[in-house]
């Protein structure tokens, strides 16, 4: 026992980093499940998924469990990165590598026998022809996963996804799961009104605090060193139920547990709070430039003290009435978007909106507090 209670730290924080117990994912999961019980019985799932959500609550783990489930089915599960998206050109030079195309030319052999033999001439640029290709290039069912969709350029998605919508037409075996941020749905709809209706959008937000207990509990207690329930719960507190911050408290509270202690207990999951800090505060100040960067910083202030004074959630009568008084009603539409685009504002039930990171907010007044206190000083 006395080694296991020294083993390694078990939280993976990081993006796209696998944690050790994927909690509260049930409902992704299962419909992620469907669609590949669908294609593993032979049939083709009338609709891919689209998940989309703030940064760090998980869907490229979630993209990643999905493909590993795909595989261990004998079904293909293959990425196409969304920076294939930049251009035409570079999304056939993708398609064609991942049809099996490109060897083939460069060495001038055939691949008889790969499936190959079927496709459309090597040299072609048609899109659909290339996709066509990439399906059949095996026998097994092909999973397409596309993460970052947020950034998947309108001309050379439009093509892409005119040929999926083809595809599915001709019953071909394969489905697309996507993920990205808020503002995946909206860009991708620029592709073309087809992903509308062929991507199941699912929201992915935070855990329920009864997921985050299990996220922090589980692994440290298979890795010999359990949390006592009060250090579990103030950490789960602490972490507002927000996968990265579950990872990167878990950690920092296991590190701060020296190994023979035996248990997490409370003193060093305080401990922990305080190391991570640091990591947490860069974080913020990471939202904060990209909220700079879209024009939008100044609007975080007020919405955070309407947030604070609110109980951490406002309706859109409230939150617009707010934004047009700040900034004028002519630039609610562009401040609005930014701020969903980001996942700063994140709607978590029909016209009801809180922080995507809801601890953010004591940030923005932290900052617009020294700010303050700074400009009295100066004017005094
Ligand atoms: N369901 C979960 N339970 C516990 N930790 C999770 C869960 N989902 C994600 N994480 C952790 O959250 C962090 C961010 O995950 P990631 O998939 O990169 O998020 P996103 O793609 O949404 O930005 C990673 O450290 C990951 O281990
Ligand atoms: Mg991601």
């Amino acid at each position: 026992m006395s080694r296991r209670r020294g083993g390694e730290n078990p939280f993976r924080p990081g993006a796209g980093a696998q944690p050790p117990l994927l909690a509260g994912r049930d409902h992704e999961l299962s419909l992620g499940r469907g669609l590949l019980n669908v294609l593993e019985s032979g049939g083709r799932p009338p609709r891919g998924l689209l998940c989309f959500g703030p940064r760090g609550n998980g869907k490229t783990v979630l993209l990643a469990r999905l493909a590993r489930e795909a595989r261990r089915r004998g079904m293909r599960a293959e990425n196409l990165a969304a920076d294939c998206f930049a251009d035409r050109g570079e999304l056939i030079a993708r398609l064609r590598e991942n049809a099996g195309l490109v060897r083939a030319e460069l060495t001038g052999i055939q691949a008889a026998g790969s499936g190959v033999s079927t496709t459309p001439e090597p040299r072609t640029r048609d899109i659909g022809g290339l996709l066509r290709a990439w399906i059949g290039a095996a026998g097994s069912p092909l999973v397409i996963l596309l993460d970052e969709a947020q950034s998947v350029e309108p001309a050379a998605g439009r093509a892409f996804f005119a040929a999926a919508q083809q595809a599915t037409m001709d019953a071909l075996p394969f489905a697309l799961i996507a993920a990205g941020t808020p503002d995946a749905p909206r860009r991708i709809r620029k592709s073309g009104p087809f992903m509308e209706r062929a991507l199941r959008p699912v929201r992915v937000g935070r855990l329920d605090r009864e997921a985050t207990l299990i996220a922090l509990e589980e692994p440290a207690r298979r890795a010999g060193r359990p949390f006592t329930a009060t250090a579990a719960r103030r950490l789960a507190a602490e972490s507002q139920d927000y996968p990265f911050f579950i990872q990167i408290l878990g950690s920092a509270a296991w590190d701060a547990t020296p190994p023979d202690a035996g248990a997490i207990r409370s003193e060093f999951a305080r401990g922990g709070v305080s190391a991570a800090r640091p990591e947490i505060e860069y974080f913020y100040s990471e939202r904060f430039e990209e909220a700079r960067a879209r024009g939008v910083h100044r609007a975080l202030t007020p919405i955070a003290r309407l947030l604070a004074d609110r109980g951490g959630r406002a309706d859109d009568r409230v939150l617009e009435a707010l934004l047009e008084k700040e900034n004028g009603p002519g630039a609610l539409p562009r401040v609005f978007s930014a701020l969903t685009d980001l996942g700063v504002l994140w709607q978590t039930a029909p016209g009801i909106w809180e922080m995507g990171i809801p601890s953010f907010a004591e940030h923005i007044l932290s900052r617009g507090g020294s700010a303050a206190a700074a400009h009295r000083a100066d004017a005094g």
